[in-house]
């Protein structure tokens, strides 16, 4: 991830992916909010689920991935160069300041690059608030193959709302996977407990992360505290 261009308050980031594309997203500084800002986790997991998805057999393209609390939109724009139909989410500001055009104009450079007999990738950006929304169609069809999120995990208030969504969210065959950087182990802590009444929990390694992510990034935030949450919902 490097800096391509710095205008005031306003910095783009280029982020590289398979076949020589490279998507820009643009953080805003001065907004303060969380959402106008690109975290290290969601640089971090971005390259982990590239990883994870070009070594997996299947077919993507008839896959459904919906990311919460998306902000600039990296991951999800990653998921959806993968292949998959990718619904990217946040708070009504966040979607107005920076994903909906952040996701427009990478959606339209990545769509240029497409070889000609391969079908146009698919991205679509919704409100959503984990606080307030029903997950229903039209607006959200559930389940979702994947569902991602990262550094979403940082208020013990909003915790529970958040697994209630991806609860709503999820079947029993959904893949989660939530990166965050851990600064309180207490929310951490509650996190990965509220998870576990309804969901499996596996912890990414984390050496193997380390291993995956060494080789892939351009520069280095090996150093910063990320974890990489795998969940899947238990059958009852
Ligand atoms: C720390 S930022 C992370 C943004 C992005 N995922 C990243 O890693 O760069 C947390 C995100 O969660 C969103 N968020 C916070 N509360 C939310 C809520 N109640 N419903 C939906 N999104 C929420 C924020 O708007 C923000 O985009």
């Amino acid at each position: 991830m490097k800096i391509k261009e710095q205008v005031n308050s306003q910095k783009i980031y280029e982020f590289k992916i398979t076949n020589g594309t490279i998507l820009s997203i643009k953080q805003q500084n001065d907004s303060l909010n969380h959402g106008t800002t690109i975290w290290d986790s969601s640089i971090i997991t971005a390259r982990y689920m590239q990883h994870l998805l070009r070594s997996s057999n299947d077919s993507l393209n008839d896959k459904k991935c919906i990311e919460l609390g998306s902000g600039c939109g990296l991951l999800g724009l990653v998921m959806c160069s993968m292949g998959l139909q990718t619904t990217l989410t946040d708070l009504e500001y966040v979607v107005i300041n920076i994903l909906r055009d952040n996701v427009k104009y990478n959606l339209c450079i990545l769509n240029q690059q497409r070889k000609e007999n391969s079908c146009l990738l698919n991205a679509q950006v919704k409100v959503l608030d984990w606080t307030i929304t029903q997950l229903q169609p039209p607006e959200f069809t559930p389940p979702y193959d994947y569902i991602v999120a990262t550094d979403c995990i940082y208020s013990l208030d909003l915790i529970h709302h958040f697994v209630r969504c991806i609860n709503e969210l999820a079947n029993e065959k959904s893949i989660i996977f939530c990166g965050l950087e851990r600064r309180d182990p207490l929310v951490t802590e509650t996190f990965v407990n509220a998870c576990k009444n309804g969901f499996n929990v596996v912890k990414i390694p984390e050496k193997r992360l380390r291993k995956i992510i060494s080789k892939d990034l351009d520069n280095d935030i090996s150093n910063v505290n990320v974890e990489i949450y795998r969940l899947k919902k238990k059958n009852h």
